[in-house]
């Protein structure tokens, strides 16, 4: 039977609200954040809600932080059966003006997080025939103009999934990636961008989400038991994903004038 789940990224927003969702179904969760408070906070959460489970501290740039983390996954529960690559941090900026930096520091977190998670990992999940869930974005299939560092980090976390989902079959070992557009949680905390502006226009979009990070949990929990690939929580990623599959232009075209409406006031 399989019901030992990892978490990064668990004290907060989604990261948590999939702990409770499958804590619900008397799961064991081991659960990592860089927030202490947060995540202490997920723990006692989830045993309200009949899971239970321990948490270890876990930057996820720090892949010596994951490795230990998973030794401390085999000695408290004998090993685990799903990991959530869930740990991730919100920037933008035009590209003329993110600087390398700001590249580096969301590559690290967004893109090299879970490649380090399932790195660390994966002699685990071998052993379990375990199941891999990374969270991506619709940033990674829709690439929305001002956050092309996020943009390319998720579209590599979706290119990362869909090479284990084929390297990893022969192991059984199953995987998934979930492309969420914007919805509310404290994701924004978390912005680094050259425009303190941009933070606000970032803000609005997270809080017009028709649906909330717990529906999301569940939906990516009847996605994972249905044995879906790429999941896509919201009703109108899912109409432009298809849409840009039939004809990329008219999404270039949109994408280019909002590109063009953001810069506004413009002279030409
Ligand atoms: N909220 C959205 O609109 C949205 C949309 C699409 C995808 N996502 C993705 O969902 C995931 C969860 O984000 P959220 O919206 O719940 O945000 P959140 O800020 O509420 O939660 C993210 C958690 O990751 C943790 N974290 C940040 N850097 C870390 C690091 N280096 N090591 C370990 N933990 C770290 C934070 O402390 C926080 O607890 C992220 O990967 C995010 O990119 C969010």
């Amino acid at each position: 039977m399989q019901n030992r789940m990892m978490i990064t990224g668990a004290g907060s927003g989604l990261g948590r609200e999939i702990a409770l969702r499958w804590a619900r179904e008397g799961w064991q969760l081991a659960l990592s954040d860089v927030n202490d408070v947060g995540v202490a906070e997920t723990l006692k959460m989830v045993r309200e809600a009949g899971g239970d489970g321990f948490t270890q501290r876990c930057d996820v740039r720090d892949f010596s932080q994951l490795t230990a983390f998973a030794q401390a996954c085999e000695e408290k529960l004998g090993g685990i059966d799903v990991i959530v690559n869930n740990a991730g941090v919100a920037s933008g900026g035009f590209f003329n003006e993110l600087s390398l930096e700001d590249w580096d520091w969301q590559i690290a977190i967004n893109l090299m997080g879970v490649v380090k998670g399932c790195k660390a990992f994966l002699p685990l999940l071998v052993e379990s025939k375990g199941t891999i869930i990374n969270i991506a974005s619709m940033a990674a299939l829709m690439q929305g103009p001002a956050m092309s560092n996020y943009n390319v980090a998720k579209a590599g976390v979706v290119a990362l999934s869909e090479s284990l989902l084929a390297e990893l079959k022969m192991q059984e070992i199953d995987v998934h990636v979930v492309c969420p557009s914007f919805f509310q949680t404290n994701l924004l905390d978390s912005f680094r961008g050259p425009k303190p502006e941009m933070k606000a226009q970032v803000g609005k979009l997270l809080e017009g989400s028709p649906i909330s990070a717990a529906d999301i949990a569940d939906y990516i929990y009847q996605e994972v038991a249905k044995g879906q690939f790429m999941i896509l929580p919201h009703e109108q990623g899912r109409m432009a994903w298809a849409v840009k599959q039939k004809n990329p232009q008219l999404i270039y075209d949109e994408m280019a004038a909002m590109a063009d409406k953001m810069r506004m006031p413009r002279t030409k």
